[in-house]
């Protein structure tokens, strides 16, 4: 079922490797496929896979637009203590508003990447977080787009407050206790600033899935169950572009236009 219908922002967290990047990039696919605009946004400093998964080229560094980490940084310190005054944008941000140079466009998909650790000592990711916090909360978006927000490994980006910006977390578990243990973590987290948080397990076979929909879902909701695909596993490997079509995921955005859907009041 084709439905450009939707405008929502998620953010998609988990632990490391678990297959955030992947599941974002299916999904920026797949919603393209029925006809969205979609802006992934990589907020992970550190990996350089998900342009890849999305077919494009690397863009440049977001922060760049601002004068780079350091002056961002700057700006941020010169504002203390009063660190709520600090703003980068203007009250009312469209897709239309974000500097071409700094997007990669794969059709209606596009990628936007806040900015990568470069050097040693370059000081730390905090600068990041607060422009990205701000870039989303500020961005309006039309009937027919969606943000999709790739996080770092862990919970860090919690702590820096990115979720507030969105309407709901999409975690990823992969079959590990470590997974599991962090969905719990992960829940209370987004139930402490009421965002609806849904589950995705990933990489799963008959051996496991039970298991993990068993743990998991006894408390929370499992909205999808993405297979071990040695397909996405070789393509992960190669650094080659991800192809859509796969029927969770498209379930999963029936899901997701239900959960999260398209509110008139985005738009204003
Ligand atoms: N359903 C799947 N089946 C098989 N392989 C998968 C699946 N999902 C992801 N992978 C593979 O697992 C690896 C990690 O995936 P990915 O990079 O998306 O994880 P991540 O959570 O974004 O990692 P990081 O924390 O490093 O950002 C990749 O090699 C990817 O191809
Ligand atoms: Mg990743």
């Amino acid at each position: 079922m084709k439905s450009n219908k939707n405008a929502y922002k998620l953010a998609i967290c988990g632990k490391g490797g678990s297959g955030k990047s992947t599941i974002a990039a299916l999904l920026a696919k797949a919603l393209v496929e029925n006809e969205n605009s979609v802006l992934v946004i990589d907020t992970d400093e550190s990996n350089f896979g998900l342009h890849r998964q999305l077919g494009v080229g690397l863009p440049p560094d977001f922060m760049e637009y601002f004068g780079g980490k350091s002056a961002v940084l700057e700006k941020i310190m010169q504002a203390a203590p009063d660190w709520d005054s600090v703003s980068f944008f203007e009250e009312k941000l469209s897709f239309a508003d974000i500097p071409a140079a700094y997007i990669s466009k794969n059709g209606e998909a596009k990628l936007l990447a806040i900015g990568k650790i470069h050097e040693v000592g370059e000081g730390c990711a905090c600068s990041m977080g607060m422009l990205v916090k701000e870039f989303i909360e500020k961005l309006r978006l039309n009937n027919g787009e969606v943000v999709i927000v790739d996080t770092e490994a862990g919970i860090e980006h919690f702590g820096r407050g990115i979720e507030k910006s969105v309407d709901a977390v999409l975690m990823v578990i992969d079959p590990s206790y470590e997974s599991l243990k962090l969905s719990e973590k992960v829940a209370d987290l987004s139930s402490s600033i009421r965002k609806p948080i849904f589950f995705i397990l990933n990489k799963v076979d008959e051996s496991n899935e039970q298991f993990m929909r068993e743990t998991v879902g006894n408390r929370h909701t499992v909205i999808a169950a993405v297979p071990a695909d040695p397909a996405l596993s070789l393509a992960g490997l190669r650094g080659e572009e991800i192809m859509a079509g796969h029927t969770e995921i498209q379930h999963l955005l029936q899901t997701l236009a239900e959960k999260c859907g398209y509110e008139e009041h985005k738009n204003l």
